[in-house]
């Protein structure tokens, strides 16, 4: 039988790459923990309906990608394909506007694509998003906005562009579809085969194409912005003054459109020269409505995780865990004392990890060494009968022996040590 391996477009996260995991997530539930953002946590699989609904038929997302089934009860579920619909599901069904005011609600998770793998496309990839529910009001988008940027150079990203775009209101896109349908259809058949699918079912996605020929075409497009009504200009000019007034550098992308139905009015990017776009969102006024809740403003944005990860995992190398001891022992008596020594270093703070092989003492030494320990503890046969240990240094390889029953009092001196032996070995952390 041949081995079994992780499906295409699914990767393991090995310990070896979990440190930029760990930061990210400390950073953003720090970040959004500040900005009054609460956590929620919703099912993986949804009832196929509400992406059909809420994303819409016509979006790539929903047409080509979905990983949809039926349960042994004959139901059609889909794994989810990004998180804003889930979220929108769980504050109508548990009535979170009656609350009132505002809901500011952030998660993470992984999400699901039938997608061609690629450069940082998988089939299921992680998601950080935000949605602000109950508020249509332009400190909303600068708000969230103004958090993605803060979250990306909290971890050391400095160099994304934001992209910025209105999509308008409806009847704005209404207009501006139709425009652009009339603009294109004499070039339909220069146009790429995704696009000429697009013109009927999806027009504005066409914006969006890579090819080379249907962007030459679009040059001469008619621009979305100028079938914005007074009101949307007013506004979206409203939001890039408070980013500006906020320090926070956009360029103005006309083409913009993002890839699901549900937005409305600001839409942004933030992109990368290597993945494309790590992050993206806007306003999504219609769709609480449309999925049978109350009239109800939103917002929000989600960032692609393994695209992240991987602009961190280039500027700098990952720091494995930090261990303080490494215990060494050899005799029946020793490592029998060594387990209960490294239970006891544990209850007083320490990360310790214990040498389980009773090998010889030189071959634990060297995996000692390569544990990144700052010390390590040496039980042998002399030190169980007097109970003692001998506790050595790995930097200095500067060594002394220690009663047993003192080591719980000579903790505080020796989180000291460690902390001052760290310091001295100057590494860069991720
Ligand atoms: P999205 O633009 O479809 O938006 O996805 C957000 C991010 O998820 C992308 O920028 C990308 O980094 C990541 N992503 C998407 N597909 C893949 C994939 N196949 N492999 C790896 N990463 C991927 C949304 O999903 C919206 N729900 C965002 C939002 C929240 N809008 C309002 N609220």
């Amino acid at each position: 039988m041949g081995l079994i391996q992780a499906q295409r477009g699914t990767r393991d996260i090995l310990p070896s790459e979990i440190a930029y995991w760990q930061q990210v997530e400390a950073a953003a539930r720090t970040i959004l923990h500040q900005a009054a953002f609460e956590e929620i946590r919703t099912p993986i699989f949804e009832q196929t309906d509400l992406f059909e609904r809420g994303i819409g038929e016509a979006t790539d997302v929903v047409g080509k990608e979905m990983y949809t089934f039926q349960d042994k009860g004959d139901r059609s579920l889909t794994l989810r394909p990004e998180g804003t619909a889930g979220v929108v599901r769980a504050f109508i069904e548990h009535g979170l506007h009656a609350q009132g005011g505002v809901q500011r609600l952030w998660y993470i998770g992984p999400m699901f694509r039938y997608e061609r793998p690629g450069t940082g496309r998988q089939r299921q990839f992680h998601q950080l998003g935000v949605e602000l529910l109950g508020s249509g009001d332009v400190r909303a988008d600068a708000e969230v906005i103004a958090i993605a940027v803060d979250l990306l150079q909290a971890v050391g990203l400095n160099d994304l562009q934001l992209e910025l775009n209105s999509l308008g209101t409806r009847d704005d896109r209404i207009q501006y579809r139709s425009l652009l349908v009339d603009y294109l259809m004499p070039y339909k058949a220069d146009l790429d085969p995704d696009s000429q699918d697009r013109l009927t079912r999806n027009p504005l996605r066409i914006l969006d194409s890579k090819d080379a020929k249907t962007q030459t075409i679009l040059q001469g497009a008619p621009l979305l912005g100028h079938s914005l009504s007074v009101a949307s200009q007013e506004r979206f000019a409203k939001v890039q003054q408070l980013l500006t007034n906020l320090g926070i550098g956009y360029t103005l992308n006309p083409k913009l459109v993002r890839g699901l139905d549900y937005y409305s009015h600001t839409a942004f990017e933030f992109q990368s020269k290597q993945f494309g776009t790590v992050g993206g969102g806007g306003r999504y006024d219609g769709l609480i409505a449309e999925l049978g809740g109350p009239e109800t403003l939103a917002i929000g944005w989600a960032i692609g995780l393994e695209r992240l990860i991987g602009l961190l995992q280039q500027l700098a190398p990952s720091q494995p865990t930090a261990i303080d001891f490494y215990i060494v022992s050899r005799g029946e008596a020793a490592e029998a004392q060594a387990l209960k020594l490294a239970q006891t270093l544990r209850h007083a703070g320490f990360v310790t990890e214990l040498d389980l092989s009773s090998s010889a003492f030189g071959k634990q030494f060297k995996r000692a060494d390569r544990s990144g320990a700052a010390a390590c503890f040496i039980l042998g046969d002399a030190e169980a009968a007097n109970q003692t240990v001998q506790l050595k240094w790995l930097a200095t390889g500067e060594q002394q022996a220690i009663a047993q029953a003192d080591l719980p009092a000579l903790a505080d001196t020796l989180h000291e040590q460690i902390a001052r032996s760290r310091n001295d070995r100057s590494t860069t952390t991720v």
